[in-house]
């Protein structure tokens, strides 16, 4: 495990991009797993910029994005599909057909769930995977409890989880209470990992995922267990450590 400390939100945002550029440069058809929350958004906005340089060039990658949640079509503003496109696919020549996000609406969630895992398999795996990191220690929407052996799942959000996310939405009550989620397992069968972490709020979470024993109580500490993983703090992150 790597841990870089940067001095502030603007320089993890640039570091990680830079990251995903690199790995995109490499290999022009690369599989990358996304992320959604207020973590990645100034990564997704120096992406766009390394983009606007002719630095990047996404024509051939492929996406597949963490989790959705349930019960919400593509086309509501809060889903996370919809997020994608606003922040990030509608600013880059990424092609339509490479995005994958779960369906919140599917009606056979079992099948939906197996078909992505399945796609994710036939393009070889995911080549590097971004992370948050809920203050609650989640990755993707894997809740604390997870089962390590979980592959793309339907997910009850915790209590925690759901107040957090009010944030984005008019009420609690508006909150989806369900998600479909790339599971634990997905997560650690990506080639490279990479968790980016801001301010004071999520210091604590880092703290036990990165110190703490590897435990289902903080989903996150189960990546002290891969071997190509990089996680990029601020200072405040970074604090407890
Ligand atoms: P945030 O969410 O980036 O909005 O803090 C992270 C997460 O819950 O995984």
């Amino acid at each position: 495990m790597r841990i870089l400390v940067l001095d502030n939100y603007e320089e993890i945002s640039k570091k990680a991009a830079l990251m995903i550029a690199s790995q995109v440069m490499l290999k022009p058809n690369s599989v990358l797993g996304l992320a959604t929350g207020d973590t990645p958004l100034g990564m997704y906005k120096e992406l766009i910029t390394l983009y606007n340089k002719k630095e990047v060039n996404f024509n051939e990658v492929r996406t597949f994005n963490l989790d959705e949640y349930y019960g919400i079509d593509r086309e509501n503003p809060q889903s996370y599909y919809n997020y994608m496109i606003n922040n990030l696919f509608n600013s880059i020549n990424v092609n339509r057909k490479n995005i994958n996000v779960p369906d919140g609406m599917a009606m056979d969630v079992e099948a939906v769930c197996r078909c992505y895992e399945n796609k994710i398999k036939e393009v070889g795996g995911i080549d590097m995977q971004v992370l948050g990191i809920g203050g609650n220690g989640h990755i993707g929407f894997n809740e604390p409890d997870v089962n390590f052996e979980a592959q793309t799942h339907l997910v009850n959000l915790n209590a925690q989880t759901i107040e957090a996310n009010s944030r984005f939405f008019k009420s609690i009550k508006d909150v989806p209470i369900k998600a479909i989620s790339m599971g634990i397992k997905t997560i650690m069968n990506s080639k490279k990992i990479i968790l980016l972490a801001n301010g004071i709020g999520k210091a604590e979470a880092i703290e036990r995922a990165i110190k703490g024993k590897i435990s289902p109580e903080i989903p996150a500490s189960i990546l002290q267990l891969h071997n190509d993983v990089t996680i990029i703090l601020d200072k405040q992150a970074a604090s407890l450590l």
